[in-house]
């Protein structure tokens, strides 16, 4: 069975992770997690991109060969990963052999076929975004992504003939309209082909840190060239050992990275006559408290710093709560304060503890009772939702149908009021708190994919013992599969402890 391929960018190792890379990771995390749920084969693949000027640079600045700092600092992107509870199944890094050697033989078969020629470039640099600009391009004077210096390049160099496959993007574009996610962003993308695409220089003579290619060992690769085909090399290019693993289904990158994946990535692919992927997905950019992240002001949001407070799954949550996946969003303290109190403490965790307490203290931990299921019987029309939502990655969409359940369960406590039910009609009582097991239950699948520790805990303190992603998909289209009346709750802390 053909994999269901999900890559994140491969980060640049010049600083350590930052509530950015987390997010896109984050958002990889819970696809890939969602479509394990739903018994599909996944195979969830990031990593580092650990070449180019930008590394060199930074290594020397610290006194560094670029080889240590680039095994120092992807140590910390694994690690955050380990720590925010990222089920990846690949991590690859740029300067690791395998991947050397797959370069190696792209450049090969790029040369035989005659898509790679020696020129002249004679244009601009910007270390920064590691990008390529003409003079025309520039911002008064300065990188137009970034607003950086650029730097004046005048070297040898090998070009990529993309512009010979202008016309076969634009074909590409028209037949596959999930190509290019969010069909908002499509727009400009084609508007650049269509104004006209030139061949994209792809070695440095003057970038020592790189790799070399076989065929001129004085060149090194152009970063972004080496790291486009890391996709290729984790898929086990080109010995056929990831047969089952390509092309990838969908990318997702920043906004700012787009361009490179839309139109670089599948000329290049055309190029080497191999299937394309099936979506390249742009999300959007955070700011910090209404300020863009940026090393001269050093406001980068460290995970590390909102994981004590709020916990893995409070960070998983708001990440993908605030800001709708595609548009731009800031970070902000009192946002993150707000949400959690408000949606995992109060709604959430409200609903699990008072259903919990009422059962401990009226049926003794077991409830001997079914539901009526009124609000059960509404919730395959919610997956229905759900579904579509994942299917657009929105991701703040699916959080939102699943905190409407919450809410209405919720109320549906309110109205019912079990702890005065109970002294006139026990059993009444006990079948509405039976029906907030059974909802809890499915939530706590649902909300598996963005919380998986948080989703654990809840299914304990529910009793279950079977294992959940087994279970999950099964539940979550028949809320009632295996629940039984008579499991005894297990009733444990709080798990979501309200922020003063
Ligand atoms: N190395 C390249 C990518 C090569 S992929 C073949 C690169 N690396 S990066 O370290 O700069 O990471 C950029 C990515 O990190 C963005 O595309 C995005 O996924 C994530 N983000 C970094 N800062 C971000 C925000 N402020 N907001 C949201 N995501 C951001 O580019």
């Amino acid at each position: 069975m053909k994999k269901f391929y999900i890559t994140t960018p491969i980060y640049y190792v010049n600083d350590k992770p930052h509530v950015g890379h987390a997010y896109t990771t984050i958002a990889a995390d819970v696809l890939s997690r969602w479509k394990r749920l739903q018994g599909e084969d996944v195979y969830f693949l990031t990593g580092t991109d650990e070449h180019g000027s930008k590394i060199a640079l930074a290594a020397e600045a610290q006194g560094l060969t670029p080889q240590a700092l680039v095994d120092r600092e992807s140590a910390k992107f694994s690690a955050l990963w380990k720590d925010l509870n990222i089920s990846n199944d690949g991590f690859i890094r740029t300067t690791e052999a395998r991947h050397v050697e797959t370069v190696g033989k792209i450049f090969d078969a790029l040369f035989k076929q005659g898509d790679i020629y020696k020129g002249h470039y004679v244009d601009w640099y910007c270390v920064s975004c590691e990008s390529f600009w003409l003079e025309s391009e520039l911002v008064e004077g300065n990188c137009p992504d970034c607003g950086r210096k650029v730097e004046r390049l005048q070297e040898e160099s090998y070009f990529f003939k993309q512009s010979k496959y202008e016309k076969r993007l634009l074909e590409f574009y028209e037949q596959n309209p999930n190509f290019l996610m969010p069909k908002k962003r499509a727009q400009e993308i084609i508007n650049f082909v269509k104004s006209g695409l030139k061949d994209v220089s792809i070695s440095r003579l003057k970038e020592k840190w790189g790799i070399q290619i076989p065929q001129d060992p004085n060149h090194t690769a152009y970063v972004w060239f080496d790291a486009l085909i890391n996709y290729l090399t984790a898929a086990g290019f080109p010995s056929g050992s990831g047969e089952n693993i390509w092309p990838p289904d969908i990318h997702f990158v920043g906004k700012e990275i787009f361009r490179f994946h839309a139109i670089l990535w599948p000329a290049m692919l055309f190029a080497l006559d191999l299937p394309t992927p099936k979506t390249v997905f742009a999300h959007g950019w955070w700011t910090a408290e209404g300020e863009k992240m940026s090393k001269s002001k050093g406001n980068f949001v460290d995970p590390n710093d909102i994981i004590p407070e709020y916990g893995v799954d409070g960070l998983r949550y708001f990440l993908l709560r605030e800001m709708p996946f595609g548009t731009d969003g800031d970070f902000s303290m009192s946002s993150l304060k707000a949400r959690y109190n408000a949606e995992l403490a109060n709604n959430l965790g409200n609903l699990l503890s008072r259903t919990l307490t009422l059962i401990e203290k009226n049926f003794d931990g077991v409830l001997n009772l079914a539901p009526e299921g009124h609000l059960i019987a509404g919730l395959p029309e919610r997956l229905k939702t759900v579904k579509d939502a994942y299917d657009r990655a929105a991701f703040s969409e699916v959080l939102e149908i699943l905190g409407s359940v919450v809410t209405d369960t919720n109320k549906f406590i309110d109205e019912k009021a079990p702890w005065k039910l109970v002294k006139t009609d026990k059993d009444a009582a006990g079948k509405a708190l039976a029906e907030c097991l059974v909802i809890l239950r499915w939530l706590a699948c649902a909300y598996d994919p963005f919380m998986p520790s948080s989703c654990l805990s809840i299914w304990k303190q529910l009793g279950e013992t079977a294992d959940l992603s087994s279970a999950a998909s099964g539940i979550l289209q028949n809320p009632l599969k295996g629940f039984s009346p008579q499991t005894r709750i297990e009733k444990s802390g709080i798990l979501f402890q309200r922020k003063a």
